[in-house]
């Protein structure tokens, strides 16, 4: 392809070319992970108009590769505002029908020379690998790109066997004996807001991320209405489970599911505060969770989770419950 076919545009998450680049992730989720659905379009345009809106805890832009009118590439860039002043993270789908083209390198180069533009240096990518020989892998080799963090992805059947449950629940429940399980879906109580974020700091710093570029991330009260905000925005439902010692919240977990399609799942961040571990919290949360899904979201068959492969407590708890491997996430960074 000559570059003189090939044009990028800048637009947004309410232009008419949007539904077209919504579209490029869309068809590549559908070759790169068959059976599975797609993410819909509705995320991309919340996450995109929270991007593009002021006032919130990151920025980002959104490129489309056209060739005559037709969208056969997406680019979207993210920037930290609140932390991380040197990172942009990058995601970049080109149409299963236009690859190997010099499309995807295209839209790389653009990602690069915007990242450099907004003062950043680190570019960081994610790269879903269903397999062993995914495109991205070779296209971030190719790039000069180091792989940074590798996990493995895990998904848990439901509804899980009830032997199996109750008797995690019973050894987190006996392990846990003092601390007492709170629950809330979507908004956090007022009365822990404070405790949920400095959760939050502490994941982005003790969950394990191996060698990506990152620091502390910034997460205050208003931060966390901002993430409920856009979970409701993207059409997620979200079922939280907490431990609370002495009126404060040691540990958290939190569930998304989609609404428009709730069958599958997600296991977003769980901590457990390095004080309070070893007392089966992570196991006392997540059990209470699954609970909580059984009860009021029966819909969801499928709970899909990401594990550093050394956080051996995390795969523990999950291995238990009965998560089987499902292919690897693996994160990537270039310096520019
Ligand atoms: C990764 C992706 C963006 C590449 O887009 P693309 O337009 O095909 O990329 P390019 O044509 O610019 O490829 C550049 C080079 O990367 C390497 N490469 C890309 N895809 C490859 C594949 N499937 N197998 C082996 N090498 C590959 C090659 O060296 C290629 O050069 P060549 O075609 O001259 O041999 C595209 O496959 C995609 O959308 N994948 C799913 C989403 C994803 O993984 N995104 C993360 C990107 S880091």
């Amino acid at each position: 392809m000559t570059s003189s076919t090939l044009r990028l545009v800048e637009l947004g998450p309410d232009d008419g070319l949007f539904p077209a680049w919504c579209e490029v992730w869309a068809a590549g989720q559908r070759v790169d992970r068959p059976g599975e659905p797609p993410r819909p379009a509705s995320h991309h345009v919340a996450l995109g108009r929270q991007l593009v809106g002021k006032g919130g805890s990151q920025d980002g832009t959104h490129r489309a590769a056209l060739v005559g009118d037709e969208v056969v590439g997406a680019l979207r860039l993210i920037v930290p505002l609140k932390d991380n002043p040197t990172v942009a993270m990058l995601d970049l789908a080109v149409h299963p029908a236009q690859r190997r083209r010099g499309i995807g390198s295209t839209l790389l180069a653009e990602g690069v020379r915007l990242a450099r533009e907004g003062g950043r240096v680190d570019l960081l990518v994610e790269v879903d690998e269903p397999g062993p020989g995914t495109a991205g892998r070779a296209f971030a080799l190719r790039h000069g790109w180091t792989c940074d963090l590798l996990e493995t992805r895990r998904d848990l059947l439901l509804p899980v066997e009830e032997e199996r449950l109750a008797a995690l629940e019973g050894e987190a429940r006996r392990a846990g004996r003092g601390y007492e399980v709170v629950m809330w879906r979507d908004r956090t109580p007022d009365e822990l807001l404070e405790d949920r974020a400095l959760l939050e700091r502490r994941i982005s710093t003790e969950a394990p991320h191996g060698d990506l570029p990152l620091e502390e991330e910034h997460w205050d009260a208003e931060r966390i209405r901002e993430y409920e905000a856009s979970s409701r925005a993207r059409g997620r439902t979200v079922v939280s489970a907490g431990a609370v010692k002495d009126g404060r919240l040691v540990a958290f977990t939190d569930l998304q599911v989609p609404l428009a399609d709730p069958r599958r799942a997600h296991q977003a961040g769980t901590l457990v505060l390095e004080e309070h571990r070893g007392r089966r919290l992570g196991a006392l949360v997540k059990t209470a969770v699954l609970r909580e899904v059984a009860a009021t979201l029966p819909e969801v068959r499928r709970i899909t989770t990401y594990n550093f492969e050394d956080n051996a407590p995390m795969v523990a708890v999950n291995e238990a419950l009965g998560f089987q491997p499902a292919g690897r996430l693996s994160t990537w960074s270039l310096r520019i």
